[in-house]
């Protein structure tokens, strides 16, 4: 497939941002975005903080999954709640590693509760957890998108100054289609995509070791080519990793080296700024 270029598009003018307040100064704010739900999209952005938190470096999670958060419950949050400062300020809940989440599981009061909240109500939860909470010194912040391209992904992509995004596939998706339409929005938005993670790309056999295709051969390569994307990582099926993530130990029980490309990528933002300052 010849490589596709598009015609990069303004999305949202500077005057649709919304402001941080004085106590929280975020350095890089990356998204992690999926054309569909349940691909993965949370687990990686929990890899991708747990690997930065691990290098030292201060790191958020802005879970702007609204209606499905799982950020809380993967880092033993669950039952949690925002305290708040001031009134007005959020305080975001801190994790065993000291990685920082803000999450409308923390605010409700049952966090098995449905959130039946439209658009405008949901961007106004955004803008809560951007301009009305405290977050302090950020280096990395990661935002896990909501599935799709819907009216929440809008709003994060024109009110928040997304540095670039990672975006999460799987290989039973229709891949091209699926891809294709988040690259697209991206484009759009005018918002770098940093590349592509396969998640669920193979099993491998416990008993030996054979690497199993389980939803048939991976097209990320291709697809990836095609797009001018670089491939950032791909996953195997592990039970044992969604198992961490059920029982909120993934920071502290996720072995090393994970998706080292995809950590390189949000860490050399920090090496940008460094060389610039
Ligand atoms: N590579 C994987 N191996 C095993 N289970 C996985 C893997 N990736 C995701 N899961 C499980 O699949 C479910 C959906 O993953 P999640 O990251 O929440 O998807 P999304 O955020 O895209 O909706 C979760 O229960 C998660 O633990
Ligand atoms: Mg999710």
């Amino acid at each position: 497939m010849a490589c596709e270029q598009y015609e990069a598009q303004k999305g949202g003018g500077a005057d649709m941002r919304f402001e941080q307040n004085p106590l929280s100064n975020v350095r890089h704010l990356i998204g992690v975005i999926s054309g569909k739900g349940g691909v993965g999209k949370s687990l990686v952005t929990g890899i991708l903080a747990t690997e930065l938190a691990r290098t030292g470096a201060q790191v958020g999670i802005l879970d702007a999954d609204i209606t499905g958060p799982s950020i809380p419950k993967m880092f033993g949050m669950a039952g949690t709640r925002a305290d708040s400062i001031g009134g007005n300020l959020l305080l975001p809940s801190i994790s065993k590693t000291g990685i920082k989440v803000m999450s409308a599981n923390l605010l409700l009061a049952n966090d098995t509760e449905p959130v039946l909240w439209r658009g405008p109500v949901l961007a106004g939860a955004i803008q809560q957890f951007w301009t009305q909470t405290s977050w302090g010194d950020i280096d990395y912040m990661l935002v896990d998108m909501p599935p799709g391209t819907g009216d929440v992904a809008l709003t994060v992509f024109q009110s928040l100054p997304i540095e670039g995004v990672i975006i999460v596939t799987s290989p039973q998706d229709l891949v091209q289609m699926v891809v294709a339409k988040a690259v697209r929005m991206c484009n759009k938005m005018d918002v770098p995509i940093l590349g592509l993670v396969e998640n669920m790309s193979y099993a491998t056999c416990p008993k030996c070791g054979e690497r199993i295709e389980v939803f048939g051969p991976s097209h990320v390569d291709e697809t990836a080519e095609g797009f001018c994307l670089d491939v950032l990582g791909k996953l195997p099926i592990a039970p044992a990793i969604a198992g961490m993530c059920d029982s909120g130990t993934l920071e502290t029980e996720l072995p090393a080296g994970m998706l080292p490309d995809a950590v390189a990528v949000c860490a050399a933002f920090a090496d940008s700024s460094a060389q610039r300052s």
